[in-house]
């Protein structure tokens, strides 16, 4: 399976890749996670790129494109692969096309998460996770037993830079602006599933194998 996994900024796609990820034995492949990774080890891409993330702008097209390019390359993304966050403008999903064209490849779906903006700010605004071990949490919806204490393995529970309310609302913005017009792209190509990213985190994965599973698109 190759899946793209569309949606506005915490609408759940991180949550529910790692569902998919299991259940069809594809990897993963976040372009939030990776650039993140490069901030944190201070790499040239990393240096590159920190100050638009903490902002909630768009990495240039280029840049994302390289890594997703040779995170492709990699064997195990020969059997299929989950795209998250990416791509992100028309231009990228062009990059990406070309790149799947030279493989003799194509995608079987994008499925488009949808959630409205006060539920991504509430999900996002409360955010927490472990600077130890990565477990997630919620500042709101699922507090840790003690305030700032990762409640699995006691590490420091830290809020992500991106999901500050300003910047949260900036990332928005750039969303309908530049990756909403996605959906219209992949539709008129018979990809697009759209799913109802509302409710509990289990009923989101139905919907979400539903789609998958369904024969046809669903926009
Ligand atoms: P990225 O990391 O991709 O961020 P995002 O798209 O804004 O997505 P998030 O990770 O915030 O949310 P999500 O939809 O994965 O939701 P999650 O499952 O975590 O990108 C960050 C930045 O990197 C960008 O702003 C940009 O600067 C740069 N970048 C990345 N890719 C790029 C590209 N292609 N081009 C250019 N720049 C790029 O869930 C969110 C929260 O809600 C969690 O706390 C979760 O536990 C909770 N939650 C999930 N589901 C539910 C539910 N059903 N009910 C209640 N809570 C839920």
């Amino acid at each position: 399976m190759r899946l793209i996994l569309l949606g506005p900024p915490g609408s759940g796609k991180g949550t529910q890749a790692a569902a998919v990820k299991g259940r069809y034995g594809i990897p993963h492949i976040s372009t939030g996670d990776m650039l993140r990774e490069a901030v944190a080890a201070g790499t040239p891409l990393g240096m590159k790129v920190k100050d638009i993330m903490a902002s909630g702008g768009l990495v240039p097209d280029e840049i994302v494109g390289e890594v997703v390019a040779e995170r492709l390359s990699r064997p195990d993304a020969r059997k299929g692969f989950l795209l998250d966050g990416f791509p992100r403008t028309i231009h990228q999903a062009e990059i990406l096309g070309a790149a799947l064209s030279a493989r003799r490849e194509a995608l079987d779906a994008v499925v488009k998460v949808n959630l409205s903006d006060e539920e991504v700010v509430r999900r996002l605004s409360g955010r927490r996770t472990c600077s130890a071990c990565g477990a997630p949490c919620h500042a709101v919806f699922s507090p840790p037993r003690a305030a700032g204490v990762c409640d699995s393995c006691g590490g420091a529970l830290k809020q992500r830079d991106d999901d500050k309310e300003d910047v949260i609302r900036n990332r928005l913005s750039v969303y309908h602006r530049q990756t909403a017009p996605l959906a219209e792209w992949y539709s008129k190509r018979g990809l697009l599933r759209e799913v109802d990213g509302g409710g509990l985190v289990e009923e989101v994965q139905r919907r979400v194998f539903a789609a998958l599973e369904a024969k046809g698109p669903s926009a």
